[in-house]
């Protein structure tokens, strides 16, 4: 899998954080089995709890596109106005992990990024073994 393209756009979408409260930028890019690129990034509230992780804005983008299939999520983050090369690998908190987890067929690919060539690639069962899925509840 070329990584770089997939980078980028996390890192652009990273720009449109909405982050008043934290001042921590967060953007991600989730690629598509049909080979499209939904990205996200966080959006947080005056009352704190409704605010919104980016990975999950990106997937629930996606799906609410139609798209049930992913091959990869990029992820860079850092304080507002820190440039690439960011100073940390970022990785997705736990609600943001299940929720990849939901669309998860055992090999999707995580890519925690601090620059275009600069970054660590996972899987999400890596970074949530023993996971609870549809197929946990007998269905
Ligand atoms: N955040 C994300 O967008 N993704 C993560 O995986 C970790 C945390 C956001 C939530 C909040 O807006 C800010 O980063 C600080 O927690």
């Amino acid at each position: 899998m070329e990584y770089q393209p997939l980078i980028e756009a996390a890192l652009a979408a990273r720009e449109f954080a909405y982050v008043p409260y934290s001042g921590f930028a967060v953007g991600a890019a989730l690629l598509t089995k049909s080979g499209k690129v939904y990205t996200g990034c966080n959006v947080e509230s005056a009352s704190y709890t409704p605010s919104n992780c980016a990975e999950r804005t990106a997937v629930f983008k996606a799906v609410s596109e139609g798209e049930r299939e992913f091959l990869a999520i990029a992820i860079a983050a850092g304080p507002v106005g820190e440039k690439a090369p960011l100073s940390r690998y970022v990785s997705p908190c736990g609600v943001c992990r299940q929720v990849l987890r939901e669309f998860d067929k055992g090999d999707m690919q995580v890519i925690l990024c601090r620059d275009v060539e600069d970054f660590q690639v996972h899987t999400l069962a890596e970074l949530l073994p023993f996971s609870f899925a549809e197929e946990d509840m007998g269905r």
